[in-house]
């Protein structure tokens, strides 16, 4: 964009400062000599941006050259201050513009503003001639218009500030003659206007005085010392008026460059040539040497093209009357490629984080050689096999983008090599290697380690005790790769799981809160959730079973006899029962479960202990042998149940059998003693009880004697069911089929269901149901039992 903008910006000394605004640089101008901390511009403004905003995107003034410490940038103001006093002539010497680059760099998102500064010349340099004296020998011969060359006088400073003019002191014989050259160079000669008398004078002199066309004016001056010569003598003469030469740079020391030579047409002393530098630079004296005998101009410092490419420099050629003329010498150094690229990282986002979009600017790279031409010409290449590459921009700089998803969990620092090669031959290289850092980002969720976990415990445990420990992995960094456990709210049972389990929010330890019980539940589900200390945080969840084992806690309990209304657990045993017959059954639950509740049945003591044995597995109580008259009426059976655990528990209970054929015999029954909590429909049922077993057993002793005649052996029965001797009726154990209704047969026969014989009874059996409710206890009155047995006798009798 062609478009300019010129502005005055302030007065500083009373210079005016300028600044131009292109499209995206800035260039501006200062006077050299600038005191410290003076403002050239303001960038912020120039450049629109926010000047609140430079200290955080790290706003900051580089430099392709060593001009860094010259200038910088005010963070607060966005002003572009001078930070040291520059002098143009020491930078820049008789360069015409003398432009200093800048660039300034800020970052996120990452720019790059060129500026230039023109340092622009100041007069503080006066016009000073190569010698103070100049000396001239003339013969008295001359004639008028004779031209004398004296060299010219020079000034540092620039354009209007260098040398202007010349003025001669005013005399009798010279008159001043200033010639312009094509190349700028100026020819100042003094013209003889009065022919030179040497009998009058012998020497002359006088004062040439150069100004230059600075405000305020600086001056030099020089005696001219003129000697009046006697002879007839010639000044030597060059025989090239300009002498060219190419070196190339790093030439050795006493190279020959270039040889000049003047001729003298004079002969013997007068004719003897010597050379000599007449105006050269502080620097060029240092590379080059001039032998005043032969004139060879040869190398003696290093010749470094980067630094200087070309010398100019005046030889004078004397004679030995000290007449002179002078040729200008022309050296151009060729550039070979010494230098290597050099890399210079501009910015970097370091770290950059691992979510940034493919294409992302993360650096900016300038790359500088300082040769010339190919030589200087670089390419920039980076490393295979990181997600990134280099796009040229402007020229030099190239952007270093990403080109794929970083990921810090798989890479976590890069580090790029970046090389530049030139174009020279042969050709020279650099590389540096950048370390890049990723960022974390909270992108993973914790992982559990299992898909779930599964803890078992034994019931009865100690609250706090532990249970098992999760644990999940999040391969974030630091907070984000945290991991913190908890329960998810939940019920268990009716209750919130916090009140049967807790989880240690560090570790993952999971801890028992209560003791749990078996027979309540026997495993349960609680979620467990790993969650990251990020912001946002990431969870995930797992279930956790806990299982439940059982322990033999709980004591076999004995439904029937039952161990409370002990003298009405009487059994009848009649009189004619054969050995085997089945006399009661000790009915009993274990409310665990498994081995825990196997129960076995004993005997563990007894009235007559050969007569009544019991199932070990089925607790019935079957006669050993036949029935005999000396057998004692009363027999006292205690039976111990016992189940099968570690260590196992047993109950015990007793079982009053009385060999009789007649309940009226037996004087127990008239003190039964009812409990006050007993409804009176029991007392009233019992005594209906009573009263129609009376009726009834007298009627079967009436009916069995009538039987008795005629049959002696008592008729088994069908199905392979147990045979009760149908001669009497155990009044206190009646059979129960599936549908809980009681069977009996006209002559009395009760008989046992086929399973009877290896099982409990059905309606027990459902209590050893582990689906039990928890609150339901096993505790049944056994005396409902007992209504539920008589009422069904009575009922089935009645209705036989
Ligand atoms: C990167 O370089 C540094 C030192 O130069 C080294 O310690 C580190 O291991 C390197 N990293 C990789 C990923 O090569
Ligand atoms: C965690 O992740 C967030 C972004 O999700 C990021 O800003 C933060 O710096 C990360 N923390 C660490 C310690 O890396
Ligand atoms: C638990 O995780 C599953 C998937 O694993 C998810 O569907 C469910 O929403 C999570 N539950 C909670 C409460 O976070
Ligand atoms: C009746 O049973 C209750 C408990 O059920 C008991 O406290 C009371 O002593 C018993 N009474 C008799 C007479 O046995």
């Amino acid at each position: 964009m062609a478009l300019k903008r010129q502005a005055s910006l302030c007065f500083v000394f009373g210079f005016a400062l300028f600044f131009e605004i292109t499209a995206a640089d800035l260039s501006y101008s200062a006077p050299e000599e600038m005191r410290p901390g003076s403002i050239v511009g303001n960038i912020a403004k120039d450049l629109g941006l926010e000047v609140a905003k430079l200290f955080t995107r790290k706003a900051r003034i580089d430099t392709e050259e060593n001009y860094q410490h010259y200038c910088d940038i005010d963070l607060k103001t966005g002003n572009f201050v001078i930070r040291e006093k520059i002098d143009r002539e020491e930078l820049c010497g008789e360069r015409v513009s003398c432009m200093l680059k800048f660039e300034l760099v800020v970052e996120s998102p990452l720019e790059l503003h060129r500026i230039s500064l023109l340092i622009l010349d100041v007069n503080d340099n006066s016009p000073v001639f190569p010698k103070d004296t100049v000396k001239l020998e003339i013969r008295e011969s001359a004639v008028k218009g004779a031209r004398y060359r004296v060299n010219e006088a020079h000034d540092a400073d620039i354009g209007q500030n260098a040398v202007k003019q010349y003025s001669l002191q005013k005399n009798d014989h010279f008159v001043l003659s200033v010639r312009e050259d094509v190349d700028g160079t100026k020819s100042i000669e003094l013209v003889l206007d009065k022919e030179l008398d040497r009998e009058k004078e012998h020497d002359l002199n006088f004062i040439l005085t150069a100004v230059d066309g600075g405000n305020p004016q600086r001056s030099g001056s020089a005696v001219i010392h003129v000697t009046v010569l006697d002879a007839n003598d010639n000044a030597p003469v060059f025989d090239q008026a300009v002498y060219k030469a190419n070196l190339p740079e790093n030439s050795n020391l006493n190279t020959l460059v270039v040889i000049v030579s003047a001729s003298d047409a004079d002969e013997g002393v007068n004719g003897e040539v010597s050379y000599e530098f007449n105006r050269i630079t502080e620097r060029a004296k240092k590379v080059f040497s001039l032998d005043s005998k032969t004139g060879e101009i040869k190398v003696i410092g290093m010749v470094d093209f980067e630094t200087n490419s070309k010398y100019e420099m005046r030889i004078e050629a004397k004679d030995g009357y000290g007449l002179s003329s002078d040729a200008k010498v022309m050296i151009d150094i060729t550039d070979v490629n010494d230098n290597a690229p050099v890399i210079y990282i501009k910015s970097m986002m370091n770290p950059t984080a691992e979510n940034v979009p493919t294409g992302t600017e993360v650096g900016i790279i300038n790359v500088q050689d300082r040769d010339s031409e190919n030589n200087g010409q670089v390419r920039c290449s980076i490393q295979q096999g990181v997600p990134f590459k280099l796009v040229p921009s402007i020229k030099n700089y190239y952007s270093l983008v990403t080109t794929g998803q970083l990921d810090r969990e798989l890479v976590s620092d890069y580090n790029i090599t970046i090389t530049a090669t030139d174009e020279g031959s042969p050709s020279l290289s650099s590389s540096k290697c950048v370390q890049l850092s990723v960022a974390d980002i909270n992108d993973n969720p914790p992982v559990f380690e299992e898909q779930s976990y599964n803890a078992y415990v034994s019931e009865n445990n100690k609250p706090g005790s532990t249970l098992c420990s999760v644990s999940a992995r999040d391969p974030d960094w630091r907070q984000n790769g945290t991991v913190v456990y908890s329960l998810l709210a939940g019920e268990v049972n009716g209750a919130p799981v916090s009140s049967y389990l807790s989880v240690n929010g560090d570790t993952g330890v999971m801890h028992a809160v209560r003791s749990f019980d078996y027979e309540q539940f026997r495993s349960f589900k609680v979620h467990v959730m790993a969650r990251d200390n990020g912001s946002p945080p990431l969870t995930s969840n797992v279930t956790v079973s806990v299982f439940i084992s059982d322990v033999n806690d709980n004591a076999p309990q004995i439904l029937y006899p039952s161990p409370e209304s002990n003298s009405f657990m009487t059994e009848l045993v009649p009189k004619a029962a054969h050995g085997g017959s089945l006399v009661s059954k000790v009915i009993a639950v274990d409310a665990d479960s498994g081995q825990n509740a196997w129960l076995s049945y004993q005997i563990v003591k007894s009235t007559d202990p050969g007569l009544f044995t019991i199932g070990v597995h089925s607790g019935e109580i079957r006669t050993l042998r036949d029935i005999s008259e000396s057998d004692s009426m009363k027999q006292n059976l205690v039976v111990a149940v016992k189940d099968n655990g570690q260590p196992s528990l047993s109950a015990t209970c007793s079982m009053y059998l009385l060999i009789s054929d007649n309940l009226a015999e037996v004087p127990e029954l008239k003190d039964l003693s009812y409990n006050e909590s007993n409804s009176k429909l029991t007392s009233y049922l019992i005594i209906a009880l009573v009263s129609v077993s009376t009726f009834f057993l007298t009627f079967i002793i009436i009916f069995l004697g009538f039987r008795f005649c005629r049959r002696r052996k008592p008729r088994l029965l069908f199905d392979g069911a147990v045979a009760i001797p149908s001669g009497y009726l155990p009044p206190n154990y009646a059979d129960v089929d599936g549908t809980g209704t009681l069977r009996s047969t006209y002559n009395y026969d009760a008989y046992l269901t086929t399973g009877s014989r290896t099982s409990d009874f059905k309606f027990v059996t459902s209590y050893n149901d582990n689906t039990l409710p928890a609150d339901q206890t096993l505790k049944k009155s056994p005396s409902d039992f007992l209504e539920f047995f008589f009422l069904n006798t009575i009922i089935s009798n009645v209705l036989n």
